[in-house]
């Protein structure tokens, strides 16, 4: 190993789930553990600073910075739904507000439902075969929801109805709700399938409210600014002291499909891109040769022996995390600091050295390798088994490790 792996049980966290600090308000996809981030900021004694998080996902990084007194953090995810939950998690709205509009919502959407014909007023939402993912009784209701939260002016309170909403399209839909990615129930499932939507979203309303109330609003008490937003990550010279991350670790078509999970979450949150996010992610879009150079070629190369193919999407992932890391590495000031949180996933039986790569990729662009991390990984929202080959059914076993790739910018 070109980069030294110090194996580190301090950042296993055996036993401890995400909800232990910071309970999710939705589901999402290959969630970072925030108490990773708080003891490897910690140990590098960041207490200050501008925290990046370019591929933010679900905002975990910034509960890490909040713990660590962190008031000025940034994000970016091209997945809508990501950045809709880091949004609502850290921005500070009074609760009685909160509670205030839940009623009103309440009055107005019952009184709606008192006459029948009124869902004849609404315009039917534009959703990808809309039929096959939802009963008529259901799109009405969820058509209604939708109608009643659009009518909320203040745009923090919107954001917030969102999140149960897209909670409550997720448990209404015809998808099979344990998988991460767009599969439909069994026929037989359906026979019997006719949830209370109105009642899913006003417990799911309940839930999130419960959470935000208990974990998220009391650090936001001095209203740290938590600026995220869903675009690739714009590039600011010399402006970041500190990236805490973890990026995909692999294209999404054969690992964690982010977009796929957020599909119908973001085609009623109004994206009409939605079906494409996951060729937007990295390693979207294939190249036309593999990667030649630096310490992933071999792997690549052995890889592409058996089946070009998937060499060629490996290569993509590659050559868009490299591209990502430069634009990164001139983002963060001198005497900045990069942590990237990764697994070294396997195609085709090949283990490809993720870490070591990164490590590589910043050394290129003027930073020093200080460590690496190797930690059990136990507790990480992430499918058990994944389909390399995307056939439904044939699934490998995922990793077992990840990696704390720790950098500094020394020119
Ligand atoms: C492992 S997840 C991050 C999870 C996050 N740490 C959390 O705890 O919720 C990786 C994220 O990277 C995003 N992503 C993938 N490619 C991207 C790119 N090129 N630019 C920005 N975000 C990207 C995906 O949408 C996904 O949300």
């Amino acid at each position: 190993m070109k980069y030294k792996i110090v194996r580190n049980t301090k950042y296993d966290f055996t036993g401890q789930s995400y909800a232990t600090l910071y309970p999710n308000l939705h589901k999402y996809p290959a969630t970072m553990l925030p108490q990773i981030g708080i003891e490897i900021l910690k140990e590098l004694n960041v207490k200050s600073g501008r925290l990046l998080d370019p591929y933010c996902g679900s905002g975990s990084s910034f509960a890490s910075g909040l713990e660590c007194g962190l008031t000025e953090m940034y994000g970016f995810d091209i997945n809508p739904l990501a950045i809709l939950i880091s949004n609502v998690k850290f921005t500070k709205i009074s609760i009685n507000k909160l509670v205030e509009t839940k009623k009103q919502f309440r009055n107005n959407l019952y009184e709606f439902l008192k006459n029948e014909n009124n869902i004849h007023k609404l315009a039917r939402p534009q959703i990808t075969n809309i039929d096959f993912w939802f009963s008529k009784k259901i799109i009405e209701n969820l058509t209604i929801i939708k109608y009643f939260i659009d009518q909320i002016e203040n745009e923090q309170i919107h954001r917030f109805f969102l999140i149960p909403f897209s909670e409550t399209v997720r448990e209404c839909s015809y998808t099979r709700n344990n998988e991460f990615k767009l599969f439909r129930m069994k026929e037989q499932d359906l026979l019997n399938f006719n949830p209370d939507v109105i009642g899913v979203y006003f417990k799911k309303f309940e839930d999130v409210l419960f959470l935000y109330s208990n974990f998220y609003y009391p650090k936001l008490e001095h209203e740290p600014k938590v600026e995220v937003q869903y675009s690739k990550f714009q590039p600011q010279d010399d402006f970041f002291d500190i990236v805490l991350t973890s990026p995909p670790y692999g294209d999404s078509r054969t690992t964690v499909a982010y977009g796929q999970f957020s599909t119908l979450s973001n085609e009623w949150l109004g994206i009409n891109y939605a079906r494409k996010i996951d060729g937007m992610l990295m390693g979207g879009v294939k190249p036309k040769e593999n990667i030649t150079n630096g310490i992933i070629a071999d792997y690549i190369s052995t890889i592409s022996k058996t089946d070009n193919k998937r060499a060629l999407e490996v290569s993509a992932f590659y050559n868009d995390l490299d591209s990502s890391i430069s634009k990164v590495s001139r983002s963060v000031r001198k005497g900045g600091k990069s942590i990237y949180i990764v697994g070294n996933r396997t195609v085709k039986n090949v283990q490809l050295p993720t870490d070591q790569f990164i490590a590589e990729k910043f050394t290129e662009n003027g930073f020093l390798h200080l460590i690496t991390y190797e930690r059990a990984l136990s507790n990480k929202s992430m499918p058990c088994r994944n389909s390399p080959t995307n056939k439904a059914g044939k699934t490998v076993a995922t990793m077992l490790w990840e990696y704390i790739v720790v950098c500094e910018k020394m020119k």
